[in-house]
């Protein structure tokens, strides 16, 4: 299978070669499979933010710790999760799907009024556990993507993610950033990570056949 061989050819960049831009038809195929993963009673819980911009890439670098690849990579994506639920995110998308579904607005209120039920009655802490795990889902799937279309991706968790809430106003809009994803081509000879075996524990731990 395709996915496969790319999912082996991908790795966690560290090295980009600045000069390398994604076209806006591969970006735009890399975020469509974000917003096309599956989610959680399918509240798409989260928002990715498309940055191109060499200067708030730049700006973004002390924030995830030094690391250099946000600013060489060609973009850079923010996946951000609900900071929590409130009963107008939950009725916005069923409202959405009864709508595209040519159904009556409400068909779908007694499963949205037990969805409510459970998260209103919750912290907010407790509801961002849930809808950042939905981000989790897409930025697999904007991974796998970009590797289907050969082009590079680190995952990444390591920054203040409170720094880069208030550096791209995320408070205002309710979310919380959750991940960020360098995306660009490679810098093969600069990258001390490129040449290296990948490693993952053997199928027979992995996998528990019962
Ligand atoms: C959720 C998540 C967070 C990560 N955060 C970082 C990071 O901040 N910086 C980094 O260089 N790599 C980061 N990585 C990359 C992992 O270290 C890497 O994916 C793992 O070692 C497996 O190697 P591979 O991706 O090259 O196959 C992260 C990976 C994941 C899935």
């Amino acid at each position: 299978m395709a996915i496969l061989e790319n999912l082996k050819w991908r790795y966690a960049t560290k090295k980009y070669d600045p000069a390398k831009k994604i076209s806006k038809q591969d970006i735009d195929t890399i975020v469509e499979a974000a917003r096309l993963a599956p989610t959680s009673s399918g509240l798409q819980q989260f928002r990715v933010f498309v940055i191109s911009d060499q200067d708030l890439k730049n700006k973004i670098v002390p924030i995830a710790n030094g690391q250099q690849i946000v600013a060489d990579s060609s973009h850079l994506l923010v996946f951000a999760a609900w900071d929590k639920y409130t009963a107008e995110r939950i009725d916005s998308i069923y409202d959405l799907t009864t709508d595209e579904r040519s159904l009556p607005r409400g068909r779908f209120s007694t499963y949205t009024d037990k969805l409510k039920n459970l998260y209103l009655t919750q912290t907010a802490e407790q509801n961002f556990v849930h809808t950042s795990r939905q981000a989790y889902i897409g930025f697999s799937m904007a991974i796998a993507a970009a590797a289907e279309l050969k082009i590079d991706s680190t995952p990444m968790e390591g920054f203040n993610t409170e720094a880069l809430d208030e550096l791209l106003g995320l408070k205002e809009k309710g979310l919380k950033s959750v991940l960020m994803l360098p995306l660009g081509y490679r810098d093969a000879e600069g990258d001390w990570l490129h040449s290296m075996k990948k490693v993952r524990n053997p199928k027979e731990e992995f996998v528990v056949e019962l």
